[in-house]
């Protein structure tokens, strides 16, 4: 079958690891299952991948991609939840599983024709969302989900920021955001990003590092290190900053006493459990709410769609059809 491999780390040209081409069937062990991918949509994790950041070189050549969406084995219409984990070791939350992985990790993902996934791993796809949609949320939609509605400590008429605009989480945060009622403030280094932001619902938007009229409840970051310092500022005494991703690099200053003296909270979040899948699959469904698409393409031509994620020429995600 087709699929898109990582087969070897580069640091600093990431895409001269990428091959395309034929690869082995899965082969499902028990209590697993084989999904024909309709749909499968790009992250930045599959960029990190290609740089050698999360796994360890006896694992290549692996098939990337988290998020699908397709057919199970009867042909029924699902989505594919990423996180490979035991709920029951962790008091029902697979993402506290110290061994869980995502797809790509461990085992292979879902830029194939065909994968093998957990049964319980297997949500149904709501009709109202494309195979386009769906396979956009297991990742960047449902992390943005888990920030928001599980992990801070705010709630509807909150003023939330959000770090970096264009980015799939950040697309993500601004839109499920602003349908819950809260509201979403965004920045960006590009004036055209800023804009878009404003398009997709954000209530106001800012330069990168600007001085905001006041200071918000909670900030959503995934840039980190070039913005880690703004989010610090940007938050009002008692309130929190999320961190689910560090694009720009992973140790900032910690700006200690800021925290302390403020009374800050710093929480971190991955991912989300099958359970916040399915309610985020019902939320889009009830709300409306769409995921931002930014482009899609054939799986056949996903090097042009990576290459465009690590020139940051991305607004939304970017979707490979199969
Ligand atoms: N923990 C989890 O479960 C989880 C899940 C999903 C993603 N993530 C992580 O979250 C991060 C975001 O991923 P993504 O796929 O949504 O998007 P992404 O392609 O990494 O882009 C995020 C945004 O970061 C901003 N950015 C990048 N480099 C920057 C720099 N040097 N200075 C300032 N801003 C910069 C850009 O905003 P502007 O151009 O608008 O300024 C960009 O739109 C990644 O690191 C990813 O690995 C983690």
């Amino acid at each position: 079958m087709f699929a898109v491999t990582a087969a070897r780390f580069d640091a600093d040209d990431p895409l001269s690891g990428l091959e395309l081409g034929e690869h082995a069937e899965p082969e499902p062990p028990g209590g697993w299952t084989t999904v024909t991918v309709k749909a499968a949509s790009l992250n930045h994790h599959d960029v990190w991948t290609l740089r050698g950041v999360g796994l360890s070189a006896d694992r290549l050549p692996i098939v990337l991609g988290c998020d699908a969406a397709g057919l199970d084995a009867d042909g029924n219409e699902v989505v594919v939840h990423a996180v490979i984990g035991d709920p029951l070791v962790a008091g029902g939350d697979e993402t506290l599983d110290p061994s869980r992985s995502l797809l790509s990790e461990r085992y292979d993902g879902t830029f194939a024709e065909r994968l093998a996934v957990p049964q319980r791993n297997l949500v149904a796809k709501p009709a109202a969302l494309s195979f386009a949609e769906a396979a956009c949320l297991p990742t960047a939609y449902l992390t943005a989900f888990r920030m928001l509605f599980d992990r801070a400590p705010i709630g509807p008429g909150s003023t939330v920021l959000v770090q970096g605009a264009g980015g799939g989480v950040a697309t993500a945060l601004i839109l499920l955001g602003r349908a819950a009622g809260y509201r979403m403030w965004a920045t960006s280094r590009s004036a055209a990003k800023r804009e878009r932001a404003l398009e997709l619902g954000a209530d106001q938007v800012f330069e990168a590092g600007a001085r905001l009229p006041e200071r918000v409840d909670a900030v959503m970051e995934t840039v980190g290190a070039a913005t880690w310092a703004h989010s610090l500022r940007a938050v009002k005494p008692g309130g929190a900053v999320l961190i689910c991703g560090a694009t720009s690099g992973a140790v900032p200053p910690a700006d200690l006493t800021r925290i302390f003296f403020l009374q800050l909270s710093v929480i971190g979040s991955t991912m989300g459990t099958r359970d916040e899948l399915a309610r985020l699959l019902t939320f889009c469904e009830q709300s409306g709410v769409r995921p931002l698409i930014d482009r899609t393409m054939p799986l056949t031509e996903a090097a042009d769609g990576f290459a465009a994620m690590i020139a940051g020429e991305v607004f939304g995600k970017i979707v490979f059809t199969v």
